[in-house]
Order: structure tokens, then sequence, then C-alpha cells
């Protein structure tokens, strides 16, 4: 198969050295990318500002807004499969970027912030029989949440954490999470090294796939 993987944070500069961000070290989705890459698969993963080296036999493609993000996303969706959107991508941006910095006399208290495109609503129509997989990174109501963000999506599957659980969600090594689908009961996992987390994900969407002619 040909996986498309999406991983760590988008930025929202509004000057040359602010930004607006989300938390993510891109652990998680790169633990995805190079699970479906030694399983065979061929990966395509679109990575945010990350301090990680990519994972092997991985072809990434660096971005750095949630702009960029969907365009690199658009560009490559033909191509592939399955779509694992695992960023943090952030849904404001600054309405209006200054090309030199703000000096700090001259900014103002407020930031007047336009919505980012949804990524997954945007590719929506262009799903097919591709598998898309999305995270929801929860602080409460973790399966009503997720179960609501898997049908406002079309997803195929979600896998939802609980980021306020220690050892799972933003920056550690391990995550705790469910996976909800369209055509199974959820699916709680314990606490799990992500390379781990990422293989069950890998299997899941890989059962789900449509078999080839
Ligand atoms: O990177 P780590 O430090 O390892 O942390 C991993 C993680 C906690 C970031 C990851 O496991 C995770 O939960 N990623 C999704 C975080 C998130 O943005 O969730 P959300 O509930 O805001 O978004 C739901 C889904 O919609 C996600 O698949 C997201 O990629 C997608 N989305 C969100 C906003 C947007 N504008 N477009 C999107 O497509």
């Amino acid at each position: 198969m040909k996986f498309l993987v999406t991983a760590g944070p988008t930025r929202e500069f509004f000057d040359p050295v602010r930004f607006l961000s989300n938390r993510s070290s891109g652990r998680m989705g790169y633990a995805v990318a190079a699970a479906a890459a030694a399983r065979g698969h061929e990966v395509v993963l679109i990575s945010g500002p990350v301090a990680l080296a990519p994972p092997p036999a991985v072809r990434v493609v660096n971005v750095v807004s949630a702009l960029d993000m969907l365009a690199a996303v658009e560009d490559e969706i033909e191509k592939c499969d399955a779509l694992v959107m695992c960023a943090a991508v952030a849904d404001w941006r600054p309405k209006v970027f200054s090309e030199s910095k703000l000096k700090k006399r001259d900014m103002a208290a407020r930031i007047e912030l336009v919505p980012n495109p949804d990524i997954l609503s945007a590719l929506r129509p262009r799903k097919g029989n591709r598998i898309f997989a999305g995270f929801a990174a929860e602080t409460g109501n973790l399966l009503e949440e997720a179960q609501g963000k898997l049908l406002r999506k079309g997803l195929d599957i979600i896998v939802a954490n609980d980021v306020t659980q220690p050892g799972a969600g933003f920056e550690t090594d391990t995550n705790i999470v469910t996976i909800l689908s369209t055509d199974a009961e959820p699916e709680h996992l314990p606490l799990m090294g992500k390379d781990a987390v990422a293989v069950r994900i890998i299997e899941r969407i890989e059962r789900k796939a449509p078999a080839a002619p």
C-alpha cells in the first residue's frame, strides 16, 4: 500500500520571529510512518517543524504552516491508499503577517486570527476508496469527542488519546489510545510505546484496505 502520513505541529507566523503553534514533537506520526515502511509499504511523511531524524525508507516533505501542509497533502493524495493525519494542525492563523519583526512598543495586545482550513474535511471529496485515519487529542470526554470527529470528518478510523494522562499524548515515547472505527467496537490499548501503537494502527488500516484487484 501507499501511505501518506502527517506529523508534528504547524507554525503560524505573524512576524519573522513569532508564531502560534500546537504542542507536538512529531514522535507519534514519525512512529506511524516508520511502522508502515517497516511493514513494506511505500510512505510519504509530511512533517511540520520537529527535531527528529527522518525514518528509514520514508520520503519526507517538510512544511511549516497549515496552508503548506494542506497544499502538500493535496499534491500527494491521489497517489496514496491511506492517509493518516497525526499532525497537530493549528486551527487558526494570524490575519496579518509583518515582513519585519514587530517592535514590542508597536504590538497590539490582541492578534486578529482567521481560521485555517480543516485538512481532513478539505480532502473528503477526494477520498474515494482511500482509508482516512485521524487522531483526536482530547482533555476530556475522550470517546464522545473522538466519535464526533470520526463522523464529522468522514473518517474510517480515529485514534483517540487523552493528553492529560501520564505517559499519553505529546512529547512522550509512549501513548495510551483507543482506536475507534466505523465498523468495529472501540479498541482500548494500554500504555504502550508509540512504535507499538503505530504497528496496531497500521495493522487496522491493512485489514480495512480493499483487496488489490
Ligand atoms: O507529536 P507527539 O508529541 O508524539 O504527540 C502526538 C499527538 C498527541 C500530537 C498525536 O497523537 C495527536 O493526537 N495528533 C492530533 C492532534 C490534533 O490536532 O487533534 P485534533 O483533535 O485537533 O484534530 C483532529 C484531527 O483533525 C487530526 O487528525 C488532525 O490532524 C486533523 N486536523 C486538525 C485541524 C485541521 N485544521 N485540519 C485537520 O485535518
